[in-house]
């Protein structure tokens, strides 16, 4: 049977800002406080779940300092919520938890975050949707990132360390390019490049890109496979935790199929409610005992899904 993963309660709080720094130009990661009664909800926040956090108020940064290709779409009005997963959580103790994101500027939601400064109200929605469960008897869990599916698995790498110190722990984390790793990373290039990130958590990192420009050069699924080919564990005993864009988790559950070992994946899906309501977030899965396909809520079934129930590429893929 499987540990955690159960879904909770979810709720409104406001969280100030403790810090909004750039980790590259694109890149930023933004650290909410939330103190007071609000606190504990999101205390509980399991790994994969994720954050709608309320940025219509905020205002356009100057014109210079909106990246390039965005000045126009900065512009554009926003009223829905954006959702972010959670890359940490401090409970600071008992009346205050500190909730960190990772987020990437590419649109008119994200550009207004940027010009998030120490003290500001953030209203935020959550914790929402499912998160990543960890089944018996495993004795190894490989963590796979693409790009900006690195975020909860940061989350997910301490609480793994934390609550489950027996399961030997690999991250295996790529981008296209050095300048895609949401993440702060001296130029290396070499075969043991890491991320501080992950280096308290994770016995073993392998860190790549696809060109090669930092860390080992290839796809993600290829160093997996390599892994999983020469790993001491049998396939029983290992999980695979993965989130990145549809396609990569595409190859990463054939490769887990494969290998016969479980793998989940956290699906992304434009979301305009977060909570269940709209019906804009479809995933198609596998029906029993039918070829055919029926839909689940991304925000509300997933994000997290067992990576064989999924039809990737399926009509409703909207991103
Ligand atoms: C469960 C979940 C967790 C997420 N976690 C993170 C995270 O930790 N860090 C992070 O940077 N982003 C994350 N995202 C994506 C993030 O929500 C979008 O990038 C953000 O909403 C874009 O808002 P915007 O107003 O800046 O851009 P918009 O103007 O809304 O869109 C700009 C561009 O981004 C694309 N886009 C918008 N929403 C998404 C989406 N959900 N997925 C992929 N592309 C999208 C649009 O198609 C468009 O091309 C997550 C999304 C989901 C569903
Ligand atoms: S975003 Fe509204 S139902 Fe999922």
């Amino acid at each position: 049977m499987a540990k955690s993963c159960t879904r909770r309660r979810r709720g409104s709080a406001t969280g100030l800002v403790v810090s909004n720094a750039a980790i590259r130009p694109r890149f930023y990661r933004l650290q909410l406080r939330i103190q007071g009664s609000g606190s504990a909800l999101f205390a509980q926040t399991q790994p994969g779940q994720f954050a709608e956090l309320q940025v219509s108020s905020l205002s356009v940064p100057p014109a210079d300092q909106i990246p390039d290709g965005l000045a126009d779409v900065a512009q554009r009005q926003i009223i829905l919520r954006r959702p972010f997963s959670y890359c940490d959580i401090e409970v600071e103790n008992a009346d205050s938890v500190r909730l960190d994101f990772l987020y990437c500027v590419l649109g008119a939601g994200t550009v207004r975050m940027t010009t998030l400064k120490e003290g500001d109200p953030v209203s935020i929605l959550g914790p929402l949707g499912n998160g990543f469960s960890v089944p018996e008897g495993k004795k190894a869990a490989v963590l796979v990132a693409g790009g900006m599916g690195a975020p909860p698995m940061q989350h997910l790498a301490r609480s793994l360390s934390e609550n489950h110190g027996d399961i030997a722990l690999t991250v295996i984390a790529g981008a296209r390019d050095a300048e895609s790793i949401p993440f702060a990373t001296e130029p290396d290039g070499k075969d043991d490049a890491i991320i501080e990130e992950f280096a308290p958590f994770a016995g073993e990192q392998i860190v790549t890109t696809d060109d090669g420009s930092f860390g080992r050069k290839g796809f993600v699924t290829v160093h997996l496979e390599n892994w999983l080919t020469g790993a001491k564990y049998r396939p029983s005993e290992i999980v695979i935790f993965s989130c990145g864009p549809e396609a990569m988790l595409a190859e990463v559950a054939k490769v887990a199929e494969k290998h016969n070992v479980d793998c989940q994946v956290s699906m992304e899906r434009m979301m305009a409610c977060g909570i269940g309501l709209c019906q804009s977030c479809a995933v198609d899965v596998k029906q029993a005992g039918s070829k055919g396909a029926v839909y689940k809520l991304c925000c509300k079934d997933g994000p997290v899904f067992d990576s064989k129930d999924v039809v990737f590429g399926g009509k409703r893929q909207n991103i």
